[in-house]
């Protein structure tokens, strides 16, 4: 099992400061897996078209089954990972953000300002997570057993 993690952040990106929230991707996922996990690891500036085109070469590539984004889902100006993420999808899969704003809602009320999604390009899921580190152990556990199942969809299980 392969999963790319891509980061996006100006500041973490221009080395303002260190990304946290993509290895809090690796242990977050991995704990809640439970089996073997090869990670690659990116870290971009918020760029829509360097986003997409990142997305769309994982994808093409065929490693990787799954692609974890944090960051860039809020709605702040330079915030475009939901709109890079719908340039690469062929499929969107709008349950898994309904369900990080639904289950973070109630303890965090400012959860629905994320507009992360998910979705499906080629034989890929891509999910997006907000980019605050507590956020991904908030948001990723509760969405394993979706991926799971939509991962045996896409090896056509
Ligand atoms: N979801 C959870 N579970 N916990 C959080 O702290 N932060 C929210 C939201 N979702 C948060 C959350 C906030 S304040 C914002 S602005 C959005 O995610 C978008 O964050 P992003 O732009 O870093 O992706």
């Amino acid at each position: 099992m392969k999963v790319a993690r891509i980061t996006l952040s100006d500041r973490a990106s221009a080395g303002v400061y260190a990304d946290r929230s993509g290895p809090e991707i690796e242990r977050v996922f991995c704990e809640a897996w439970g089996g073997e996990v090869d990670f690659e690891a990116h870290l971009l500036p918020d760029e829509r078209g360097l986003i997409a085109e990142t997305l769309r070469n994982v994808c093409e590539r065929g490693e990787c089954a799954l692609v974890i984004t944090t960051g860039g889902t809020g709605p702040s100006a330079r915030d475009v990972t939901p709109e890079a993420t719908h340039d690469v999808l062929e499929k969107e899969l709008p349950g898994f953000g309904e369900a990080m704003r639904m289950l973070s809602f109630a303890k965090v009320p400012t959860a629905i300002l994320s507009r992360a999604t998910a979705g499906i390009r080629g034989k890929t899921l891509i999910l997006n997570l907000p980019g605050n580190p507590r956020a991904i152990g908030e948001c990723l556990p509760p969405l394993v057993p979706a991926i799971r199942e939509a991962l045996r969809h896409l090896a056509g299980e």
